[in-house]
């Protein structure tokens, strides 16, 4: 048995809960390997909307435990909220059975959250648009060797820890002139909550767990969070998130052995989107866009910000399936490209005057202007089709162009936000629900 990946191929956003949600009940387990409370992954639960933050997308589901692995980072506070809204949805979850959290995740702390935001303010224009979740500087905390992790608190030192990092982060917010004190007042209090809600749950030495699993012959949904052209070494850098958004990032996000990761499925929009800063060169700065984001209900999970839109970016894509090693793709919101007769897709960059297919080093720098194929659109209500060979022409050859570029087999297309609404090149799987 395999770990079976599933990752966005974009910028985020694309759709990675509600496939997650779909196929879960197929696995033993699900686990978050990566990011934190930035992401933002939707689904719907008995027709109700609900946005999970940490907590991997097979939540809803009977049969698999939920982990949240080592590479995540957690923010106990929202964790705690977030807990809250899954037994407000009355789905019957079991949070204390269903799911288990890595003693080796780090831990986000108010002066992490306002390090964010001190660090955006003081970059002004060239700000990453970050989701001021203390993404950035608990990650840099890790790699410096002095964060805290889940486990540490279950140790008798965590209070001194604690105080001694919230000193070092306090000198630096005071470095920034950054007025922070009552904020903290308010967000240790949050901080102080959230910690005995995590002192409720499962903490487990996850390694062991997932090679268990392993060696009994069950099989493991690896989530992704955020998308490859976020990923912090093969994004679109500086304007990147600070973990490893792709495959690669599951073994040391989860502590297994590459050799056990078997089906890698991406995700991507039929367009294309990105929310807060950076290079976005297929944009759509006009109406178009703005038909989309409207359409495409285009604002943050988690933020609520606007997302940019425009059409979508095949040198980017095929770049993020050859690094993820991508063996099946996953398109969404493809009902929302039925709006237009006639769509785009970006299928080559200028880049100093010189026409290409690869991602240039510094897309922010080199700034590659989009060269556009046209198609014909498919411009009709997708919702009674469940088989790719019932779609519409003008749609099938979308794919089939899609997929010979890339290389990659597309293998369901989504068309809305619910849990069946899907289409399926073989025949479908049913998952079992709660
Ligand atoms: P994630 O972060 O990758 O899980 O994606 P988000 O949840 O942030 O954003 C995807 C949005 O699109 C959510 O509002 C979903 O409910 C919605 N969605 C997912 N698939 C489809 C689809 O095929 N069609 C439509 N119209 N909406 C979809
Ligand atoms: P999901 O999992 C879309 C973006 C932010 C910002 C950059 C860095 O829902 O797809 P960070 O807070 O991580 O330091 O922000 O990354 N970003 C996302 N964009 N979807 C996400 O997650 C994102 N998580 C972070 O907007 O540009
Ligand atoms: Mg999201």
């Amino acid at each position: 048995m395999a770990v079976d990946v599933l990752l966005g191929l974009q910028w985020g956003d694309e759709g990675k809960g509600k496939i997650v949600d779909y196929l879960a009940g197929n696995y033993d387990m699900v686990a978050r390997f990566q990011g934190g409370p930035n992401a933002g992954h939707t689904l719907y639960v008995n027709g109700k909307k609900i946005v999970l933050h940490h907590i991997p997308s097979g939540i809803f589901h009977q049969k698999p435990i939920n982990l949240i692995g080592n590479g995540v980072v957690i923010d106990a506070a929202t964790l705690k909220a977030e807990i809250a809204k899954i037994d407000a949805i009355g789905a019957g979850v079991n949070i204390q059975q269903q799911l288990c959290i890595a003693r080796k995740a780090h831990l986000i702390l108010p002066t992490h959250r306002l390090l964010d935001a001190a660090s955006e303010a003081a970059k002004g224009k060239s700000k990453i648009g970050s989701t001021l979740r203390g993404i950035g500087p608990t990650y840099t905390d890790k790699i410096a060797r002095r964060g805290l992790r889940i486990g540490d608190i279950e140790m008798d030192d965590f209070d001194q820890r604690y105080e001694a990092i919230k000193a070092q982060h306090e000198s630096l917010l005071q470095h920034y002139g950054y007025n922070y004190q009552s904020q903290l007042t308010e967000m240790e209090a949050a901080f102080k909550d959230g910690l005995a809600t995590l002192r409720t749950l499962k903490l487990v030495d996850a390694l062991y767990l997932v090679n268990d699993y392993l060696q009994a012959g069950k099989n493991i949904l690896a989530e992704g969070a955020q998308g490859t052209m976020l990923d912090i070494d093969f994004g679109t850098y500086p304007f990147v998130t600070s973990s490893n958004t792709i495959t690669a990032g599951v073994c040391n996000g989860l502590g297994i052995a590459p050799q056990q990761i078997g089906e890698v499925i991406g995700i991507t929009k039929a367009y294309c989107t990105r929310v807060g800063g950076g290079p976005f060169p297929s944009e759509l700065l006009g109406d178009k866009g703005e038909e989309i984001r409207q359409a495409g209900g285009e604002f943050g999970a988690t933020t609520g910000r606007p997302r940019r839109c425009g059409w979508i970016d095949l040198p980017a894509l095929k770049y993020a399936v050859l690094l993820n090693g991508v063996t099946q793709v996953v398109m969404t919101k493809v009902d929302i490209l039925s709006l237009f007769t006639e769509i785009e897709a970006c299928t080559a960059y200028e880049v100093n005057g010189a026409k290409t297919q690869q991602v240039p080093f510094d897309v922010a720098r080199q700034n590659p202007q989009p060269i556009y194929e046209a198609f014909k659109g498919w411009h009709c209500d997708l919702s009674d089709f469940n088989h790719f060979k019932q779609l519409p022409e003008t749609l099938q050859q979308y794919m089939a162009y899609v997929e010979n570029y890339l290389g990659a087999n597309i293998s369901i297309l989504s068309t809305g936000p619910e849990r069946n609404q899907l289409v399926f090149k073989e025949a479908k799987v049913d998952a079992e629900l709660v």
